[in-house]
């Protein structure tokens, strides 16, 4: 077995492994996925507030979010691209509100039907304070999680900070939750909100006792799975595309060519730009937002490559690896789109496509990813149609190199994302002022 193939760390009451390779991750995610698909029943999760039920939130799921269901949600998604960029155009210093708003309002829109204020809003600085609470599922960095017995502790005592912070959360979680389907209900009523996920789920289930909960929880787990992971992908673009001036260029001058000046680009420019796909999948890849991906937890004693895993052992896939192998990705920490492109310029279909990582694995693959795709392609080719995007100035005027840095955490963000966004000509501008 090589290096690194396997870790096994065998904690007080868990078993945890990482999965180094990719060999590893698809034998045991994968082909074996029907021992392999468990979330941990740790105290956590009791704690945090949603009730499990998988298969069934998960079916609900995937019915609104297959590809072809997908494409009844691109228009929203190309208006809030717009909105995007005159948001940039008008503040561009906020660009990190402008992103957080551009994707949590899509995904409430389509998830509930009304859109969400375009500052402040309730419900996105209630998302903020639960996905603080999905950061719990870092391995060890609860005792929690691994001496249950700490769960009884009283929340005075010293180290029992877990009481206060899931308190804050399951808070969060379930105000977000009841207060997002109030809302979809009376607009429904008052014919205010539009056709949304949550109203075709109440049609079907009723909308009472338990079938009306977990049509709920479908919901707030596509805003919860959805927003941030999109949030922290779209900073890190940003972040490549101020180191690298001369990547932007070649993605300008393919949209020149295909979309032209007198408008932006829209879903079906897809297939005419294999560049700008190419940047998307190096986006992907580059500071994978889940660099330890989502552990599945074994269902059943299994064996691998003469290892014995217990019953019970939380498999960590180190994603993060699988898309830094210098072998398979050369000179992997660069952001480098041409790594994707054959010598005919088309994406070439024999390089790793990071997609196959970053969205997870087997039976828990992220029901999300052709939403997020096509999301993630709508912003970033409109944004380089229309902007130059270039390094922070100092408080002389001179650029700030920003070394490309991580945070911690099961979910990790870009430490500092500054850049400096500008309209690329008064045509641009114009074209972002227009009525789409
Ligand atoms: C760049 C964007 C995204 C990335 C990188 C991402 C990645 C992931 C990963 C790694 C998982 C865990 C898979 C596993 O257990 O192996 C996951 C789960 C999930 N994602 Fe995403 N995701 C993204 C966007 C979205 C969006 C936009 C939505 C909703 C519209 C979404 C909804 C979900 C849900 C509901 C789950 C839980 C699935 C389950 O436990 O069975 N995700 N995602």
């Amino acid at each position: 077995m090589p290096p690194g193939d396997i870790v096994y760390i065998p904690t007080y009451g868990t078993s945890i492994m990482i999965l180094g390779s990719s060999k590893a991750i698809f034998e045991l995610l994968d082909k074996r996925s029907a021992v392999t698909s468990s979330r941990r029943d740790t105290p956590m999760r009791h704690l945090d507030g949603i009730r499990d039920e998988w298969r069934r939130h998960r079916r609900a799921f995937w019915q609104h979010f297959t590809p072809n269901a997908t494409k009844r949600y691109l228009a929203i998604q190309s208006d809030f691209a717009h909105m995007f960029a005159r948001k940039l155009l008008s503040d561009p210093s906020g660009l990190k509100q402008h992103v957080r708003y551009t994707f949590a309002g899509a995904i409430v829109k389509v998830a509930y039907g009304f859109t969400v204020g375009e500052t402040n809003d309730k419900y996105i600085t209630l998302m903020e304070k639960v996905t603080e609470g999905l950061q719990a599922f870092v391995p060890g960095r609860y005792l929690v999680e691994f001496l249950p017995i700490v769960r009884f502790v009283p929340p005075w005592m010293p180290g029992a900070r877990f009481h206060q912070d899931f308190a804050v959360w399951r808070g969060a979680a379930d105000e977000a939750r009841k207060g997002l389907y109030l809302r979809t209900k009376q607009g429904l009523e008052s014919g205010e909100t539009s056709q949304s996920v949550l109203a075709k789920l109440l049609e079907t289930v009723g909308d009472e006792g338990h079938e009306r909960e977990i049509a709920e929880n479908v919901c707030m787990v596509a805003f919860e799975g959805g927003a941030d992971t999109t949030y922290s992908t779209l900073q890190s673009f940003f972040l490549a595309m101020s180191l690298s001036p001369e990547i932007q260029h070649r993605a300008q001058a393919e949209l020149h060519s295909v979309v032209g000046p007198d408008r932006l680009p829209t879903h079906d420019d897809r297939p005419a730009l294999p560049y700008v796909n190419a940047i998307i999948k190096e986006s992907l890849r580059w500071q994978n937002v889940l660099p330890l991906g989502v552990h599945h937890t074994t269902t059943e004693d299994t064996v691998y490559d003469g290892y014995f895993i217990p019953k019970g052992t939380m498999l960590f896939p180190n994603t993060w690896t699988c898309l830094h192998d210098p072998e398979v990705f050369p000179d992997p920490d660069r952001f480098w789109p041409e790594r994707f492109l054959g010598p005919d310029g088309q994406l070439d279909p024999a390089v790793r496509d990071p997609s196959k990582y970053t969205f997870g694995y087997g039976r828990r693959i992220c029901p999300g990813k052709h939403f997020a795709d096509a999301s993630l392609f709508i912003n970033m080719a409109t944004v380089l149609h229309v902007f130059d995007i270039s390094p922070p100035p100092d408080e002389d005027g001179k650029p700030v190199r920003i070394e490309p840095r991580m945070t911690n955490g099961i979910m990790s963000y870009p430490e500092d994302c500054r850049c400096t966004v500008t309209p690329r000509s008064q045509r641009a501008r114009e074209l972002i002022l227009e009525d789409h």
